[in-house]
């Protein structure tokens, strides 16, 4: 999920597979998934200089061991970086790092996103999609909600990705993203000076005190308030609109849904499953390794496709149908292993929140027509927006 902040991982990751390329295709990816699943589960695309994992227990591995496939951008060979001192500080995050370095960093918040912490704070959300996702960051971070239209511009441009073949595009969406990541490191270094003097009970306190007590640098502090506003935005909103669509294009699941029949936890896992906000991650070799008799060499970018192992049938029964009720459900909605999604809880309870909000005040729902827009991203998943119609609920 790693925002393309710089050229670097630019280079391969803010492209699609050309086969998605088209807006019909990446609407809905999964007959290519399972194609390729099938035909070529570790193919390697010269196109975008990278490997293409798509079979369940292949992702599995390459997320489960983090010493060979790491998550620092900086090990992948053939990448002109930046030098250090113009890298974003998004480079600087626990996303982007492995090892005891990952885990201090993880460390300062973690107590802070725990179920139980956040079920705390559960009475002080409430709306649906966004601007929800957005409204609720703000106010952990402890930033003015009257700044949120500028989240949302800045989040929007750090997951963009330019049309596939359009290299005046790649430029054009590049120089958006470096002004953005600028902008937003800006903002944060004004906070967080601010909060030095000025303690309160939110994220960028405790932020700011980490580095005081010299457990974080500069550069960490400001990456990790920015990775938290971009992390959590785009992609809980995605997880909400996606519900949509999937609840309206499968009439028993909506009725479930409406009746109160279906749990809204096992609907939100399902979701996750069915139509992923996050279809791919990378990594990068750190040796030479084998998968399936393909040789991947130490510094190449390796795509385990979530969206696809998320639909691999040696797993999941009938993968290509949306199930309410689904149990078990392991899928890599959230990743796995060492950078599982710190925010899941915080996903959860904002989609649940969402959804059961809606469900308690509307009926007979459906999707208005029109031609759907993918998200601009080559690993967030939704749609640009999906009109609905439904009768208000009587009391
Ligand atoms: C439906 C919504 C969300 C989805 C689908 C999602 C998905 C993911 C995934 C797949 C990863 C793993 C990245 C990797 O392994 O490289 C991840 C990591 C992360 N997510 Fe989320 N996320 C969501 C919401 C949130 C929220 C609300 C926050 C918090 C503000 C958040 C913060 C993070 C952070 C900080 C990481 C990095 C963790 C680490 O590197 O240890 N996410 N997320």
């Amino acid at each position: 999920m790693s925002a393309p902040t710089d050229e670097s991982e630019a280079q391969s990751l803010e492209r699609l597979p050309q086969a998605l390329s088209t807006r019909e295709a990446w609407l809905d990816p999964f007959d290519w998934y399972t194609k390729m699943r099938e035909d070529d589960p570790v193919r390697y695309d010269d196109d975008r200089d990278c490997w293409d994992l798509f079979r369940y227990e292949d992702v599995d591995r390459v997320l489960d061991d983090p010493e060979t496939f790491s998550s620092d951008p900086r090990l992948a060979s053939g990448l002109d970086m930046p030098p250090p001192e113009e890298q974003s500080p998004i480079m600087e995050t626990m996303l982007l790092t492995d090892g005891d370095r990952h885990d201090r960093l993880r460390g300062v918040v973690e107590d802070r996103f725990r179920p139980r912490a956040i079920a705390e704070r559960a009475d002080r959300f409430e709306s649906f999609a966004y601007p929800f996702p957005v409204i609720v960051i703000a106010e952990l971070l402890g930033v003015p909600a009257e700044d949120r239209p500028q989240f949302r511009r800045w989040s929007e441009t750090l997951i963009e990705s330019p049309a596939p073949t359009d290299r005046s595009s790649a430029e054009a969406v590049r120089e958006r993203q470096q002004q953005a990541g600028e902008e937003l490191s800006e903002y944060f270094e004004g906070k967080l000076s601010a909060r030095q003097g000025d303690q309160r009970d939110d994220l960028i306190s405790v932020i700011s005190r980490a580095e005081r007590d010299g457990d974080l640098t500069h550069e960490e502090a400001l990456g990790f308030c920015m990775l938290l506003l971009v992390a959590g935005n785009i992609t809980t909103t995605n997880l909400i609109t996606n519900a949509m669509r999937c609840l309206t294009e499968t009439p028993a699941a909506l009725e479930r849904m409406e009746s109160g029949e279906a749990s809204t936890v096992s609907v939100i896992e399902e979701v996750l499953r069915y139509r992923s906000p996050v279809q791919a991650l990378a990594r990068i070799a750190t040796e030479s390794v084998e998968i399936r008799g393909r040789a991947i060499d130490d510094g190449d970018v390796v795509v385990p496709w979530l969206g696809a192992a998320n639909r691999d049938p040696e797993v999941f029964d009938s993968p290509g149908q949306f199930r309410v009720d689904r149990a078990p459900n392991p899928h890599f909605g959230f990743g796995r292993g060492t950078h599982y999604c710190l925010g899941a809880p915080l996903a959860r309870l904002e989609a649940r929140i969402a959804l059961e909000g809606l469900f308690e005040r509307v009926t007979d729902i459906r999707r208005v027509g029109g031609q759907l827009q993918p998200v601009r991203s080559a690993f967030i998943y939704g749609v640009e927006s999906f009109p609905i119609e439904f009768t208000t609920a009587s009391a």
